[in-house]
């Protein structure tokens, strides 16, 4: 009887350390799985405010870009055709002068002529440098070739351009977007690659059509922050970002640039 007993008690004692035990792992679960859940949406709250960071730099670059456009546009109005219309409504004046010599009447008017055909000449250069002429009416291959040509007119850069893809002009708007990206890779690619060579390559693939850049210039290296200071690039980041396409760029120090984007 007194053997029964100790039985008992030690499988009480053993029931009740086992109870133990798993109200202990079971709390330590909770907490592990309450921890690591806190982790795990802290983490994920800091990649959202990084993003959120990321497209307000973004935002910022488009403003500050909008606003030099602005500027630049405002300057070459005043300087390059305001200031011509002036002496061109001066000289109109200037004819209403009465007894004015047949010499004077054909200067004044020379005067004129000369001044409204580079008004002329000036505004649409603006309009040109706005709304590139080739792209908007034969499209976007037009356009690119043309800007290739410009390119290449300077001697020391020569451009291959290969094109796969046939552009419906319907989407002028977008590939609008397309060629201001293509310009400034290739600004960059002379100005700071001192590239001599640049290819681009049109494309339709399954992710649609994409746009292969490279240059042969000195290169860069991405994540020193040297390099993130300029508009160029997160211009060109928008503009993909618009067009809902992904861009890779790849550089690195004496190995020139190579982006891809899709668009
Ligand atoms: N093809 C390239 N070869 C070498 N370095 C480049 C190239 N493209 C960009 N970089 C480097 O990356 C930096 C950032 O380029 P980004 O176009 O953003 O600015 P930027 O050209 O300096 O100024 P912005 O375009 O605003 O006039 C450049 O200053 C340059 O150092
Ligand atoms: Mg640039």
């Amino acid at each position: 009887m007194k053997v029964n007993a100790l039985h008992e008690n030690d499988i009480i004692e053993i029931i009740f350390y086992a109870c133990f035990a798993f109200f202990l792992m079971g709390t330590v679960m909770v907490l592990f799985f309450y921890f690591s859940r806190k982790k795990i949406i802290q983490k994920e709250l800091e990649k959202k405010d990084l993003e959120i960071q990321y497209q307000k730099e973004l935002l910022s670059a488009v403003i500050i870009t909008q606003e030099e456009e602005r500027k630049r546009i405002a300057q070459d109005l005043h300087d390059d055709i305001s200031s011509k219309l002036n002496i061109v409504s001066l000289n109109s004046h200037l004819l209403n002068t009465p007894n004015l010599s047949r010499e004077e009447v054909t200067e004044i008017t020379a005067n004129i002529i000369n001044l409204t055909t580079k008004a002329l000449d000036n505004s649409r250069k603006i309009a040109h440098g706005l709304l590139p002429p080739v792209l908007d009416k034969f499209g976007l291959h037009a356009g690119v070739e043309e800007l290739c040509l410009e390119f290449r007119s300077s001697k020391v850069i020569n451009v291959n351009y290969d094109n796969k893809v046939l552009f419906d002009m319907e989407e002028n708007d977008k590939h609008l977007h397309v060629f201001r990206i293509l310009q400034e890779l290739m600004n960059n690619s002379l100005r700071h690659g001192k590239a001599t060579v640049i290819s681009i390559l049109f494309e339709n693939t399954k992710e649609g059509k994409i746009c292969y850049y490279s240059d042969n210039g000195i290169g860069f290296d991405l994540d020193n922050n040297k390099n993130q200071k300029g508009l160029g690039m997160k211009n060109i980041q928008s503009r993909v970002a618009f067009l809902k396409g992904i861009i890779t760029i790849d550089s690195a120090i004496n190995n020139g640039i190579s982006v891809v984007f899709n668009f």
